[in-house]
Formats: C-alpha cells, sequence, structure tokens
C-alpha cells in the first residue's frame, strides 16, 4: 500500500484556524477567571511520544495555555504508552488522583491521548469508569487537538460540526468527546512546537510499524509504516539548525526500513547522507534500528560519517533462534552475532545497546542461556531488560505463558549478565579525552553539568553552565554504574 507522506497543507490551515478559536476560549477563560489557564503535559513512553508531546505543549501555547510543571492544572494532558501492561496500569492509577484535581476545579479539562487510545478496550474503560475525562484522542490525529479543545469548550450543546465529514471523525458519551482513528494518510507538520531542548530535537521520519513482532500491540496502536518525503525532513531539520539545534534524533519505530514506501524510495542510508551535508548539525542519532533491515550501506555510511553518533541501538529481544521464529523477527540467532559482530568489527569505537524480553511464552531456561551467550559474545554496552507482557490481541498472547515465578529468575540471570558487559565496556573508556555534547546542570549536584559521548555514554564533570548546548572535550576519570566523572580539558 502506498500512502502520500507530504505534508496536508489543508489541514495545516483548519488547525491553525481552530488555535486562533481555542484562543478566543482561553482569552474569555481570562476574561472570567483574571489567571491565564494552565496546562501540563505529562509523557509516557518513548521517543515518539516525546516528540509528540512537543507538538501538544506546542499546539496549546500557541492558544495562550501557560505551561505548569504540576497536574493541578487547568489542562492536564496524559500522552500514553500501551507497549507493556504496566504503562497502562500506571496512566490508571494517576487518573484517579487527577480526579481530585478536578473535583476541586470542575472547569478543568483532562485529555487522554497516545497509544493506550487506540484500543477500543481502553476507550471502553475509561467510558465507565473515568468518566471525568474529557477528551481521548489516539496517535492519528493529536494534530486535532486545538479543534478538540476548543469543540469541549464550546460544548456539546452549543457547537455544531461545520460538515458531515467532520462529525464523523469524532463522537460524544455524555459529555467526554472522544476521537478513534484505526489509520490515517495525512501527515500534518509545521504546526507549533515546544522543544524541550534549545542544541537538540527529535525528528520523525515515519509514523507506524510492519512487522508485527507477535508480542508487540505498536503496529495495531501506530498503524502501517509510513514514511516522510525526504525534502521535507530536510527542510524541518534545515529551519532546526537555524534554530540552534546541533543535534538531532532521527525517530521511527524500525528507520533503517526508512523510504521502501516512498513515491521515488530511498534507503535510510541515503537519507543520511543527505543531512549529513547540512551544515551546522554536528550529531546525527536513530531510534530504532531492526536487525533484519540492517544494511551494509548503513554500517558504510556510519564507518565513514563524522557527525553519526558511535551508538547503535540493535533490539536482539531473544538469544534463542527458536523463540525469535516465534517472535516473529526474521533473523535467528546467527544472523544477529554474524552482524553485531561484524559492526564491532568495522567500526571499533561504536557502542552496541539493545532490548531484551525475557519471559515470552514457551521460553526455557536452555533458550535464556542462547540469550546470555549471545550478551556475552556481543557485549553489549547497554541494555534495556524486560519482562514479558502479555497483549490482548497480538498472537503471543494466546500462546502458553511462562510461570512467573520462573520469568523472575531468568530475568536476573539475564540483567546480572548485561550489567556484567556493560562495565566491561565503560571501563574501556577510562582515561580518554572524548567530546561531550552538554545537556544540562546536574539534577542531583548543581555544581556539576551532565552531557553525552557520542557514543552516547552519559559524563557528569564540573563546568559553567554557559557550556550547555555545547561540544566540549571532557576526560573519562572515574565511571560509576552506567556513566562517568571527568574533567574539562
Ligand atoms: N520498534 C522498536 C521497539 C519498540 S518497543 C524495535 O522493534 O526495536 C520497545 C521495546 O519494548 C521492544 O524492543 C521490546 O523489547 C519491548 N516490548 C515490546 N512489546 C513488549 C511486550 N509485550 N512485553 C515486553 N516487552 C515488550
Ligand atoms: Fe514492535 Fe517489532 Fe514493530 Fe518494534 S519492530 S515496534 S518490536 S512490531
Ligand atoms: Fe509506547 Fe507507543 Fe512508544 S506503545 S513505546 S509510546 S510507540
Amino acid at each position: 500500500m502506498e500512502f502520500e507522506t507530504k505534508n496536508n497543507i489543508e489541514e495545516e490551515k483548519l488547525q491553525f484556524y481552530y488555535i486562533e478559536l481555542l484562543k478566543e476560549q482561553v482569552n474569555k477563560f481570562i476574561d472570567e477567571h483574571s489567571k491565564v489557564p494552565t496546562a501540563h503535559i505529562e509523557t509516557f513512553g518513548c521517543q515518539m511520544n516525546a516528540r509528540d508531546s512537543e507538538k501538544l505543549l506546542g499546539i496549546v501555547k500557541a492558544a495562550g495555555f501557560k505551561e505548569i510543571d504540576s497536574e493541578n492544572a487547568d489542562l492536564v494532558i496524559y500522552n500514553t504508552c500501551s507497549v507493556r501492561d504496566n504503562a497502562n496500569q500506571k496512566v490508571y492509577g494517576r487518573l484517579g488522583r487527577l480526579s481530585t484535581f478536578k473535583k476541586k476545579n470542575p472547569e478543568m479539562k483532562i485529555v487522554l491521548c497516545g497509544c493506550m487510545t487506540q484500543e477500543e478496550s481502553v476507550i471502553e474503560h475509561i467510558k465507565t469508569s473515568y468518566r471525568f475525562v474529557d477528551i481521548v484522542l489516539g496517535t492519528h490525529n493529536i494534530y486535532k487537538v486545538a479543534q478538540l479543545l476548543y469543540i469541549s469548550y464550546i460544548g456539546k450543546d452549543n457547537y455544531s460540526p461545520m460538515d458531515e465529514d467532520e462529525a464523523g471523525k469524532y463522537y460524544w458519551h455524555k459529555n467526554m468527546l472522544i476521537s478513534h482513528w484505526d489509520m490515517t494518510e495525512k501527515i500534518v507538520e509545521n504546526l507549533p512546537i515546544e522543544r524541550k531542548y534549545a542544541y537538540k530535537s527529535g525528528v520523525n521520519i515515519m509514523f507506524g510499524c510492519n512487522n508485527f513482532c507477535s508480542y508487540c500491540i505498536v503496529p495495531y496502536v501506530r498503524g502501517r509504516e509510513r514514511s516522510r518525503d525526504p525534502e521535507e525532513i530536510i527542510a524541518e531539520i534545515k529551519k532546526l539548525v537555524a534554530d540552534g539545534c546541533i543535534e538531532i534524533m532521527l525517530l521511527g519505530q524500525n528507520v533503517n526500513s526508512y523510504g521502501k514506501n516512498l513515491k521515488n524510495p530511498i534507503s535510510f542510508a541515503e537519507l543520511l547522507r543527505r543531512i549529513e551535508k547540512i551544515e551546522g548539525l554536528e550529531r546525527i542519532r536513530f531510534m530504532t534500528s531492526h536487525p533484519k533491515d540492517l544494511s551494509d550501506e548503513l554500517i558504510e555510511v556510519m564507518k565513514s560519517s563524522d557527525k553519526i553518533c558511535k551508538h547503535l541501538h540493535l533490539p536482539l529481544q531473544s538469544g534463542s533462534s527458536r523463540i525469535l521464529k516465534a517472535m516473529n523477527r526474521v533473523y535467528d540467532k546467527e544472523q544477529y552475532l554474524k552482524l553485531a559482530l561484524r559492526i564491532r568489527e568495522e567500526i571499533p569505537d561504536i557502542s552496541i545497546t539493545t532490548d531484551i524480553i525475557v519471559g515470552f511464552p514457551g521460553e526455557t531456561k536452555e533458550d535464556v542461556d542462547e540469550t546470555i551467550d549471545v550478551i556475552e559474545k556481543v557485549q553489549f554496552d547497554n541494555a534495556f531488560t524486560f519482562i514479558y507482557s502479555k497483549r490482548t490481541g497480538t498472537p503471543a498472547a494466546s500462546m502458553e505463558q511462562v510461570p512467573e515465578d520462573i520469568v523472575k529468575e531468568q530475568f536476573d540471570r539475564v540483567l546480572d549478565c548485561v550489567q556484567k558487559t556493560a562495565q566491561n565496556q565503560i571501563k574501556k573508556m577510562q582515561g580518554l579525552i572524548l567530546p561531550v555534547l552538554v545537556e544540562e546542570v546536574n539534577k542531583q549536584d548543581e555544581n556539576l553539568l551532565t552531557g553525552r559521548l557520542s557514543n552516547n555514554t552519559v559524563v557528569h564533570f564540573k563546568g559553567d553552565s554557559s557550556l550547555i548546548g555545547t561540544i566540549v572535550n571532557v576526560k573519562c576519570v572515574d565511571y560509576k554504574g552506567f556513566y562517568y566523572l571527568g574533567e574539562l580539558v
């Protein structure tokens, strides 16, 4: 299937119009309450969601809301994640707390969006158990947040849709406005964005996922894979660089399959080559790479580039070929090992990090032995280790589940092994002087700055806050766990 992947200018114009209408509601609020309405956005989940939250915040700030760092606000938006069940449970817990704020401030608006609300069963649960939620929207239509807020402020009885088409895009359940789309071919860019960091930014290069790993809910909640037009990506990055960004992170569920569904297909490696030429851009990162699509061309580009960071996040999920097959990962243990070891050989200073799931249905101790074997052979620099979580609607949900106590035991073995390889890797940098992009004042100790090496290792060191957003040389003096204490040179 081919999707139009260019920005939809008509929709963009319409949304600017709704931002203006929402502004009128904000002004009315100011007249009535003698204060500017406050907004708080909470992000659960991955970089994709974090970027979406910047878009949501940009829109509500453009309409006149003031951002605050508290949930006791006039507008609270939860941008949710559903990759594991504990992410859902966390949101339900937090919603309970929000209801107490809403009792004190009945005019408060609560918006639920993101991956959880792409699930019909979640929407049904919200309708019955969390009736105080005002707006429910998913992942495909967050660009419509100004429109939906405007309609919610005006109220069910006072608002009439502009046309049939618009009316079909949402419905009311009592006073709850629900806008649930299974899929969209529209991409709406150029709406206001409020970036969290001045010097770095995420840039979506694709949306959705076609891989259908048997445990994973993402393809169901993020829709089919759509790549953005390369010219529009380049234009966005140039604008970010002109605005002071020196590092960008290209975002997608499977970035190395970028470009396949474009009218004029280009490879991810080719996109990187084009981005690299942008003057003033210093660092390029990307997330996430699927081992099955990692090409020789990409290794070549990474090897020869000064701007592409020496870090590759390459999710393994399992080291057992039998389990990988059941997971529908399309590579086996040998192929992963061959690939990872070749990358280590070609790019010796690269860090390789990974994701591992323990407790996938049918996983035995012997399967976990295989996972541990891969961890030891690749010597991962770091790994996110997850306990398998059953996601309704995915093929793995109907497979035979592993008892919890066995999973816990195996999980600890994997974690232990990852910690060892991470220590082996971080040790190697001791004494080296390396460039660090200074990110912020250390959260625990304000005398320290925090930054990142090209390989993504965090370094803390003494320095002046004026260095934030610049690249400086730092000597890696002493490592503690996963980070370094360094000295500015
Ligand atoms: N698109 C990315 C990752 C998306 S989700 C990729 O394929 O690499 C991030 C990670 O969450 C996955 O890599 C996987 O390790 C984990 N994950 C996904 N579904 C899960 C589930 N049902 N239970 C436990 N972990 C899961
Ligand atoms: Fe999920 Fe697999 Fe797609 Fe990653 S590649 S988002 S794990 S289905
Ligand atoms: Fe979670 Fe959705 Fe990201 S399910 S991991 S927020 S794509």
